[in-house]
């Protein structure tokens, strides 16, 4: 009896030993600003990542995880380049970025030219799950769309016929305007004027000045990280929000209400996370990463990174660690359903989540969950073809 375990286990051990020596490792690239206007919410995702690897005991499917590195300072024209270096230079197994959509179209390219599985904890252009998806490409994020479209019936339920809406000028600000005008005018209100300025500027006063002048019921907004901060401080700084209410995709608050204090206070924003969910999964991951960062706040960003990593170990599990098994792999993680803090989800046959999208109401430091604005909300995919 004895005899026959050591046996088996000694065959497992070397069986083991084998498929283990081609892949010990899981080499992760993480392409994400460390610098500029979205430096904190690429801190987070690595954060959250890097959590959730660490409640696995360091390991995903028996596999180390080894890091690699690349600041893309929310640079699109840097793009190519920063993905080869991770592709190329650095020769990793999973590509983990970004946040910004320019850059995210780069390192999109990138993966497709040299099929490597891509997670992208962020960045919610609506081409990648769209006309560009592809079977190596994964989201644990959002579509820009998403988080737009969900607030237009909120806008109309409180009222609201006109909006503005405003946001830097490109693909994440005109496709989450986008979709806010979408649902918006689909119950009956009109879009009366769209401003933008160029990604990353704060020079919003000329803006805000249309804004009093145009006098429209609401405004709709998308900004986040640094630029979110400021264009909420001079918001409220011009008074407006005494007489124009302000509504945004969540990233308008997330990650920033300690900066923003007293003029954030009671803005509704959408999202597809919230303070205060209240289930004992979410409570655990926000008691697990304020240990781990107790100066940050466990932020939509830090959930998108934990989420990524879960993403990844589904499809490691299923190949048993080996990550040349590309398609096996990769079936694996378009067939999961990852327990997120958020809520639990699945992908689309695109690889975007289909989630719940929250309404949130800022209260002190925290974006206070007032129920679901619309559930299990799917992006359309528009030109997906696979
Ligand atoms: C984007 O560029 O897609 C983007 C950036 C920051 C966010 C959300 C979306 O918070």
């Amino acid at each position: 009896m004895k005899k026959t375990f050591t046996y088996t286990a000694l065959a497992a051990f070397f069986a083991l030993g084998a498929a283990g020596q081609a892949h010990a490792v899981v080499k992760v690239g993480f392409m994400l600003p460390y610098s500029g206007t979205y430096a904190k919410l690429g801190e987070a995702i690595e954060n959250g990542f890097k959590l959730y690897v660490q409640e696995q005991g360091g390991k995903l499917a028996g596999q180390e995880v080894e890091y690699f590195k690349v600041d893309d300072e929310s640079n699109p024209s840097k793009g190519p380049e920063n993905a080869n270096r991770l592709v190329q230079r650095d020769q990793v197994d999973v590509l983990v970025g970004t946040v910004h959509s320019g850059v995210a179209m780069a390192l999109a390219k990138a993966a497709k030219d040299s099929d490597t599985t891509l997670i992208i904890p962020n960045a919610g252009a609506d081409a990648i799950t769209g006309p560009l998806c592809s079977k190596n490409i994964f989201r644990s994020s959002f579509s820009n769309w998403q988080p737009g479209y969900a607030m237009g019936p909120v806008a109309l339920d409180k009222g609201h016929k006109t909006a503005i809406t405003i946001s830097w000028n490109y693909a994440a600000g005109k496709e989450s305007t986008d979709g806010f005008k979408e649902s918006f005018e689909k119950g009956g209100g009109k879009v009366v004027k769209h401003l933008t300025l160029p990604f990353p500027n704060v020079e919003f006063q000329p803006l805000l000045t249309e804004i009093a002048a145009t006098k429209p019921d609401a405004v709709y907004t998308f900004f986040a990280g640094g630029g979110a901060v400021k264009f909420v401080q001079d918001y409220y700084a011009a008074g407006l929000n005494k007489t124009i209410p302000l509504l945004g995709s969540g990233f308008l608050t997330d990650g920033t209400l300690e900066a923003q204090g007293e003029s954030a206070q009671g803005l509704l924003t959408t999202l597809h996370y919230a303070d205060g969910l209240n289930t004992e999964r979410d409570n655990a991951f926000r008691e697990s990463y304020s240990k781990n960062f107790p100066a940050l706040p466990p932020d939509v960003y830090a959930v998108q990174g934990y989420d990524a990593a879960q993403l990844l170990a589904a499809g490691l599990k299923a190949v048993d660690g080996d990550v040349t098994k590309k398609d096996a792999m990769r079936d694996a993680m378009r067939d999961a359903t990852i327990d997120s803090p958020r809520g639990t989800f699945k992908l689309s046959a695109a690889g975007n989540p289909v989630q719940d999208m929250y309404l949130r109401e800022v209260q002190g430091t925290q974006n206070v969950n007032k129920g679901i604005a619309v559930k299990d909300l799917a992006d359309p995919a528009r030109g997906c073809k696979l």
